[in-house]
């Protein structure tokens, strides 16, 4: 006779997947966040609807190590030369909602270069473009969910938000979890950034520990002598202490 979670063959029907849990509320960037003026188009102005999770929801891509180089973690030495700018060491641990390490998970960074300046067509700031800096950089998990990588510390950036309105200096993160929809995309600061506080897309989360979360630490032990400053930053994919994801 089959379990009343099996099917007659054995298989576990897709009703019995485990769903993930909800964010906990004040904890993720509002839709709606009008000082965040773009939010203001782009949010829903219907109640969203939530989808069942089923197998396509909890499983999700894997990655092999095949089509990232070891160096690709490593936004130092893309280029002929050093790109200008403070090094820094960027490191830190991948957890899923339980506390287990979240191994072998692409993790992809953009940022801009330490004028403030992205090397992309759209970005108008009059701020020196660094020949030797692309901004861009990936690598994979660890078995203990662990990443490294080296960069130079990005430059604050003006946005056309509001009037004098600044970005506070910031890494985009982008981490695949174990399934789609555990997808991360979110924006690592630095400690004790005085933009903070003007900055609208750093405010639109309304949690104070979640906001937190999302600001690095320096870290004395990533820090390597005469070389370069560590900060740590865990992301922690789903649960209670889930990392805010952007909006
Ligand atoms: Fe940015």
């Amino acid at each position: 006779m089959p379990s009343p979670l099996t099917d007659a063959k054995g298989r576990k029907p897709m009703g019995s997947v485990v769903p993930f849990r909800k964010h906990e509320p004040g904890t993720q960037p509002n839709y709606l966040y009008p000082a965040y003026v773009a939010t203001r188009r782009r949010a829903p102005s219907q109640p969203l609807i939530s989808l069942p999770h089923t197998l396509s929801e909890v499983t999700g891509p894997v990655f092999g190590h095949s089509d990232v180089r070891p160096n690709d973690n490593d936004l130092t030495t893309q280029h002929p030369a050093e790109p200008l700018g403070q090094r820094i060491i960027v490191s830190g641990q991948a957890l899923d909602g339980n506390g287990h390490p979240v191994s072998n998970s692409l993790i992809e960074i953009w940022q801009a270069n330490a004028a403030g300046r992205y090397a992309h067509a759209k970005d108008g700031h009059p701020a020196p473009l660094d020949p030797n800096f692309t901004g861009t950089g990936r690598t994979v998990t660890d078995a203990e969910g662990r990443y490294r990588f080296v960069t130079i510390k990005p430059g604050a950036y003006p946005w056309r938000n509001h009037d004098n309105a600044w970005r506070p200096a910031h890494i985009h993160f982008s981490l695949f979890g174990p399934a789609f929809v555990t997808r991360l995309v979110t924006q690592m600061y630095f400690p004790g950034d005085p933009l903070f506080k003007y900055d609208p897309i750093f405010q639109s989360i309304s949690d104070e520990k979640a906001r937190q979360r999302v600001v690095s630490q320096f870290d004395l032990e990533t820090t390597k002598p005469e070389w370069a400053l560590g900060y740590r930053f865990d992301i922690i994919l789903r649960g209670r202490e889930a990392t805010p994801f952007e909006e």
